[in-house]
């Protein structure tokens, strides 16, 4: 729908803004879930990941084996960078940074899975950890997807809209760092958050085994548990009432003998309360290995061989031990976590092991989104109601070339006569030859303002005053009225800078004076506002600066307003060589912008040029420039050197 007071090309532009915001949003959802999902997955079976990750180091001979630290601690990161990022990017948070590694490690992958396409190296990827098994296809398909998704959103970045804001996004990440660090722990420790194997608790492996349907996994109908003889026991195990117990060891000399006196504390209970106890290796293990770990847990009990691939889905750790009960599995534990010893009660109701994927994800998505929505429902409050109004819903929206851009010199006390006028006459020729993208504006002394006038072309560079009396005329020797700036020549005039606060006792009334009779006289008015360092430390940047303007623009009209232009320029960062992150001015524009819509309503706020001020130099310029809410710069130092000031002004080319 065309919106009211746009011209067309200008609502074409809207309308296109408006499209890829929507575009942006959908390709940044779809990846930052994406990668959520695939680190979460990794983190809750890492066990399972370090083997896929180990099957591509092997075929590439660079095999590491599974017990290794670096594998663990490979895994631990792969799960933790995937999903960090994913929350970075979801929330929208150290977009620049996010975005960066995005497209690195986006990059990397699909060219590692192009390459697994046409060598078909290993059989499964691992993207989604042990969960969801692609096939190369796909997964080269996913990727590509992905990086054109990324590379967009990269063209794109300033769409991606902040969800919390700068100042606690740090306890959003380290809810999430902590989460997904835990749980990978944990995993590691005991067994996976939820069982994504076919032999999850409550699997009735006498069913699978005996009367398979099509939906079956093949690991348990291929199941085959045979004795030191070589003679198939499954049939009869699966069949057997009452219960079975596996000793399962994947890799019988890596085994921890930490917990063998309750391991064999269990084999005493089975053979007390005549059920089987058995160890199971891997196929291959040869007897030296069997006893060898007989030797060094003191165990007595007899030993089947299965398949690795079995052994390694039953359960997750080295030793582990599964409980059957008449042919379902009902109780799993890693050697870290076994059932507490006391008299015969080893059973089921012991189960410490996840379950299903329906039972145990809804629970463990939980325990992340609860913590998280309560860190950002505190930032909304803390941060309050405006900026997530304005800045969170409203800015992306609106079309930023309906405010002026603005580059706006500030001379300060500085050249005299001579030297400005100097000054004024070489800015007028380089940018006469080289046309600015921005309005321009030179603010000198007083005594500059007449000369300068004279030789500027007005089209191309406004002129302004640094100061104006709180006086109409008078008795008020070494004043200078608004009405006497006007007859300069000059179209605007600054008011309220920092130094003039400080140094000048300017107060929020007389500044309100100044700003009513520069606007009697037809001046626009460049208002400064800022907090000083000891503000911003203890977080008091936002009402200062609200206070300043309510203090001296509140009682404005809405069309007084489009006279004005405001600067935020954090006193700290004045003539310091200290700027404010591009970050920390876009959150205080778009804050200010609030303010200002709340006051004066959304179309006065969107059509208000809000420029930054305080160490702006041609190389921070761009970065400052390309925030939806920063319209330009008020520049000091920098204004004083016709080479930086131009520099500055072309940011916005
Ligand atoms: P600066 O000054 O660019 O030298 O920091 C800005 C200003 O005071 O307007």
């Amino acid at each position: 729908m065309r919106s009211s007071g746009l011209s067309g090309w200008a609502w074409v532009k809207t309308d296109l803004r408006r499209r890829r915001l929507w575009a942006v949003s959908l390709c940044r959802v779809v990846v930052a879930l994406t990668l959520v999902v695939s680190g979460f997955l990794k983190a809750v079976d890492p066990v399972g990941m370090r083997a896929k990750v180990d099957a591509y180091l092997t075929a590439w001979g660079l095999g590491l084996g599974v017990d290794s630290l670096l594998l663990r601690s490979g895994v631990l990161v792969l799960a933790v960078l995937e999903f960090m990022m994913g929350v970075q990017l979801l929330l929208g948070m150290r977009r620049r940074l996010t975005i960066t590694l995005l497209v690195a490690f986006q990059t990397v992958m699909t060219a590692l899975t192009t390459y697994l396409f046409f060598t078909d190296t290993v059989e499964d990827c691992g993207c989604f950890g042990t969960a969801l098994t692609l096939t190369d296809g796909q997964t080269l398909l996913k990727n590509v997807v992905l990086l054109a998704m990324i590379f967009f959103i990269s063209r794109h970045g300033r769409y991606v809209i902040r969800l919390v804001s700068e100042r606690r996004q740090w306890l959003a990440s380290l809810t999430s760092l902590c989460y997904v660090v835990a749980l990978t722990l944990m995993a590691y420790h005991t067994l996976p958050a939820i069982d994504f194997g076919p032999y999850a608790v409550g699997t009735d492996l006498r069913q699978a085994y005996t009367a398979p349907d099509a939906d079956t996994p093949a690991l348990l109908t291929t199941l085959c548990l045979e004795d030191e003889n070589g003679n198939d026991l499954t049939d009869s195990l699966l069949a057997s009432k009452g219960k079975t117990c596996l000793l399962t060891l994947p890799r019988p000399q890596k085994a921890d003998d930490g917990s063998v006196d309750r391991i064999n504390d269990i084999a005493d209970i089975a053979a007390d309360s005549a059920f089987g106890f058995y160890a199971v290796v891997p196929q291959q293990t040869v007897d030296a290995e069997v006893s060898d770990w007989k030797d060094r847990s003191g165990g007595n009990y007899p030993t089947l061989k299965a398949d690795p691939a079995q052994i390694d889905a039953m359960v997750r750790s080295n030793p582990g031990l599964v409980l059957i009960e008449d042919g379902k599995v009902c109780g799993k534990w890693s050697f870290n976590n076994l059932p507490a010893t006391g008299g015969e009660h080893f059973g089921a109701s012991q189960n410490t092991a996840a379950g299903r994927p329906h039972e145990a994800l809804p629970k463990l998505v939980m325990w992340y989104i609860i913590p998280l929505l309560v860190v950002l429902l505190l930032d909304r409050l803390l941060i309050g109601k405006k900026f997530y109004q304005h800045y969170i819903l409203r800015q992306h929206l609106k079309t930023k070339t309906m405010r002026k851009k603005i580059v706006a010199g500030n001379w300060k006390m500085n050249k005299t006569l001579q030297e400005g006028v100097a000054l004024a006459e070489e800015l007028n020729n380089v940018l006469a030859a080289d046309k600015p993208n921005c309005d321009v504006v030179i603010c000198t002394p007083f005594i500059h303002l007449a000369p300068v006038a004279g030789i500027i072309n007005a089209e191309v560079i406004g002129l302004g005053a640094e100061n104006c009396a709180d006086k109409v005329s008078g008795a008020y020797t070494g004043e200078v009225s608004a009405a006497m700036v006007k007859s300069t020549g000059a179209q605007y005039v600054i008011l309220g800078h920092s130094e003039r606060r400080a140094y000048y006792g300017e107060t929020a009334e007389i500044l309100k004076e100044k700003v009513n009779l520069a606007l009697e006289n037809g001046l626009k008015v460049i208002f400064c506002i800022g907090e000083v360092l000891e503000e911003r430390e203890s977080g008091k940047q936002n009402d200062v600066v609200k206070a300043q303007l309510e203090g001296s623009l509140f009682d404005l009209s809405a069309e007084q307003m489009s006279n004005i232009i405001l600067a935020y320029e954090p006193v700290w960062a004045i003539g310091t060589g200290k700027t404010a992150t591009a970050e920390q001015a876009e959150e205080m524009h778009a804050f200010i912008r609030g303010v200002m819509a709340d006051k004066f309503g959304a179309e006065v706020a969107e059509n208000l040029s809000i420029l930054y001020g305080g160490s702006c130099k041609p190389s921070n310029a761009k970065e400052i420039f390309a925030k939806p809410n920063v319209d330009g710069g008020l520049i000091g130092g920098a204004a004083l050197k016709v080479a930086d000031f131009k520099g500055i002004i072309d940011a916005w080319k």
